[in-house]
């Protein structure tokens, strides 16, 4: 399976948005009206909120990460990088398997 950095560029043109990979993490999508710049970096979230104090979030996502962390520090701090309306996205789901990937040895990945 493909990682999400690596899926993103191919599901955005199915839609129809014109696509640019401007580097391995940077990637730009655009249609008329809609503009957009994707970002990733592997970073611990501490760092993160510091470094990310320069600028205003439009939005913010952190799918089954808030129940890995300190909430009443981490929500607030997070909340407040978030521009006047920017959109907080932190959905915590999970689909009851965990899969090791990618597999090393069957039966202790089984067993764990
Ligand atoms: C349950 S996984 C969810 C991964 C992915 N978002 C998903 O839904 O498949 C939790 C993720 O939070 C990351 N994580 C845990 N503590 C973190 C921290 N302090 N700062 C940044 N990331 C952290 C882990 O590395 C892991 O990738």
């Amino acid at each position: 399976m493909l990682k999400p950095v690596a899926r993103l560029p191919h599901w955005a043109a199915a839609q129809g948005l014109q696509v640019q990979q401007d580097s391995q993490t940077q990637l730009h999508v655009q249609r008329p009206g809609q503009d957009i710049r994707v970002e990733t970096e592997a970073i611990d979230v501490v760092r993160f909120i510091a470094a990310a104090r320069q600028r205003a979030w439009d939005l913010l996502m952190a799918q089954a990460f808030l129940d890995l962390v300190d909430v009443p520090t981490t929500l607030p701090a997070l909340l407040s990088l978030l521009r006047p309306g920017g959109l907080f996205y932190c959905p915590i789901t999970f689909d009851g398997g965990t899969v090791f990937q990618p597999e090393i040895d069957p039966e202790l990945d089984v067993a764990i």
